[in-house]
């Protein structure tokens, strides 16, 4: 990679800014107010707010590894609570995409060292879901299902939360659930009904 191109492209991205806005940087400078909190993949090929198409300072973000949501993982959680609590985002988005080389090795029923801890977490999601990803075939199809279900899983994991449960009561938070297409560019939405697993989870989960 050629970093001094990186630096002229800045300066360029700057500019361009100035020019329809000179104040853009100014207003962004006073703080901010994004309404959503997005959790992706780290995969370089899927972007946060470019395939949306939001500017800076519309989505607070946070990746990782197949988008996962796991309760002990301090780094999440600490985006999550701050993101619900403290920026009051009313949208929390899960964004999965089909051909996550997470999802991927853990399909794999194979010993991937200091990898492990965390592919166990999507592991779990194929055991929960093993009778309807069994009877899958094609392994295409199945990777794909396997990708929205962890989707679903990691939705869910959102809503097991107390501050997640908390602004649902206060102000009527809302969970999406989405894959991004790497093949097509296009975002595929879930349509995960949040409310229903809020509901089932709560004989056991409610916090608040
Ligand atoms: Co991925």
């Amino acid at each position: 990679m050629d970093f001094d191109k990186v630096f002229e492209n800045n300066e360029s991205w700057v500019a361009e800014k100035l020019k329809v806005d000179p104040d853009y940087f100014t207003n962004m400078n006073k703080g901010q107010t994004p309404s959503l909190l997005y959790v992706g993949c780290s995969d370089s090929r899927v972007s946060a707010e470019e395939l949306m198409g939001l500017e800076p300072g519309e989505a607070f973000v946070h990746r990782n590894v197949a988008n996962m949501v796991i309760s002990i993982d301090l780094n999440v959680m600490t985006v999550l609570n701050y993101a619900i609590n403290n920026l009051k985002v009313d949208h929390v988005v899960i964004c999965g995409h089909y051909q996550c080389g997470g999802v991927k090795a853990a399909m794999q029923a194979k010993d991937l060292g200091i990898l492990n801890p965390w592919l166990r977490n999507i592991r779990d999601v194929y055991r929960l879901h093993h009778e309807e990803l069994d009877q899958i075939k094609d392994e295409a199809r199945k990777y794909d299902r396997l990708v929205e279900l962890n989707v679903q899983e990691q939705c869910i994991n959102i809503v097991k939360t107390a501050a997640f449960q908390e602004a649902f009561i206060e102000r009527g938070i809302k969970l999406h659930g989405w894959v991004f297409s790497i093949e097509t560019g296009r975002l595929i939405d879930l349509k995960i009904d949040f409310e229903k697993h809020l509901k089932d989870i709560q004989a056991i989960y409610k916090l608040i």
